[in-house]
């Protein structure tokens, strides 16, 4: 990997032949050498939304010139409430339209909606075509380009249909995150302080000392955000690429974040916003199955906030709001047989999956949800 100025930061996912790099940097997606690496091809698609497609697809578009004859672009609508089959078959449209063979490249340039939709075209057009992730929220950057999990919802349930695929290239380019939305950085910021919790209590220390700086935006404090949240994603998808077992703990937050995005609607609340009130109710029930002290509950709980994310759940169903809970987390992909598993913080730093009584369940839930 070269760049022409400055620094890049690389870290390697492991996976055997379907080993890849993320690139972390500024001035990175405009630059052809970020894509020197990928094999010969004579066509790609570039695949952006409604609201990345104009501010940076024309860049992305100027820099593959020299590199594919046949360039094509599709766009989508923008949203998680879009992650459907119709809005997928636009790419598979686009695809076959232009008669694009299985030697064609597809590169995903948005957030974790156009990566997730993107990737599963890519495993299923002529049975696997090779894609990029060039991601440009913060949560895509730190979680969602990387690992290769691909897919779209189902009106029943979160990315209920899917594939694991692993992309040829991840490149994080930094500056695309001054364009953020407040409201999105915020929701990046709730898989950042996800890792520290369930892996890794130094870096949840310095999340909370550079919390402010890092909703600044500032550069420094970005890079080494999305660099360390790589570095373990990296180390748990090179162990465990299909989730048979430790993957699972980079859901922390999400049995609970999933309930809240299907209960209230996809695109009500965001993905990280849910996510972030999950991690509070994960840790409740951590605590109330003596595995943490309360204390542990209260940072979390104080950090997220400070983030600018939710901590009280929504009341999904104002006769019985846990049973609605638990109703919809019975169709989380962790469950077995109709039992909820959870992802619980063991120690500080440390998490698996295991099952809790409903009734458990139903105090956090009472506990963390708005009363009417
Ligand atoms: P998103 O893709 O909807 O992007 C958020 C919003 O920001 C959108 O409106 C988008 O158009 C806009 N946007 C993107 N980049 C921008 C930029 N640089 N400047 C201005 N606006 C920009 O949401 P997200 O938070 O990136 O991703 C959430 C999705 O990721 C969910 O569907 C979730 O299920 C999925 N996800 C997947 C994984 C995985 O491992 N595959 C992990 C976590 C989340
Ligand atoms: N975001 C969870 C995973 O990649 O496994």
């Amino acid at each position: 990997m070269m760049k022409v100025s400055g620094t890049i930061s690389q870290v390697d996912i492991e996976l055997q032949d379907r080993s890849y790099t993320i690139a972390i940097a500024p001035s990175l997606f405009d630059d052809p050498l970020s894509y020197a690496v990928l094999p010969r091809a004579s066509s790609a698609l570039i695949v952006s939304n409604t609201t990345v497609a104009p501010l940076y697809a024309q860049r992305l578009q100027a820099a593959l010139q020299g590199k594919y004859s046949q360039l094509h672009h599709v766009v989508l609508p923008d949203g998680e409430g879009f992650k459907t089959w119709e809005t997928l078959n636009l790419i598979f449209d686009a695809l076959l339209q232009n008669g694009c063979d299985r030697k064609t490249v597809l590169f995903a340039l948005g957030g974790g909606v156009v990566g997730d939709m993107t990737g599963f075209a890519a495993a299923s057009y002529m049975r696997g075509v090779p894609f990029v992730q060039i991601p440009t929220t913060l949560l895509a950057q730190v979680d969602s380009s990387v690992g290769g999990k691909t897919g779209i919802n189902h009106p029943l349930g979160k990315n209920m249909i899917g594939a694991f695929y692993q992309p040829l290239l991840v490149v994080c380019d930094l500056d695309t995150l001054k364009t953020l939305p407040a409201r999105e950085l915020s929701a990046g910021l709730a898989e950042v302080i996800k890792y520290g919790p369930i892996a890794d209590m130094a870096f949840l220390d310095w999340i909370e000392a550079h919390i402010d700086t890092l909703l600044a935006r500032d550069p420094a404090a970005l890079a080494h955000a999305v660099k360390r949240c790589c570095e373990i994603k990296a180390w748990v998808v090179s162990q465990d690429e299909r989730e048979s077992g430790l993957r699972a703990i980079l859901n922390f937050g999400h049995t609970f974040g999933h309930a809240i995005e299907a209960g209230l609607g996809y695109g009500q609340w965001l993905h990280g916003e849910a996510v972030g009130c999950g991690m509070v109710m994960a840790a409740s029930l951590s605590a109330r199955l003596g595995l943490v002290d309360a204390a542990l509950v209260r940072r979390l709980t104080t950090l997220i906030q400070k983030a600018g994310l939710p901590v009280t759940g929504p009341v999904l169903d104002a006769s019985d709001n846990a049973g609605r809970y638990l109703e919809l987390m019975r169709l989380d992909k962790k469950s077995l047989g109709g039992d909820i598993r959870f992802v619980v913080i063991d120690a500080p730093g440390r998490a698996s999956l295991r099952g809790a009584p409903d009734a458990l369940v139903r105090e956090v839930i009472d506990a963390c949800c708005l009363r009417l």
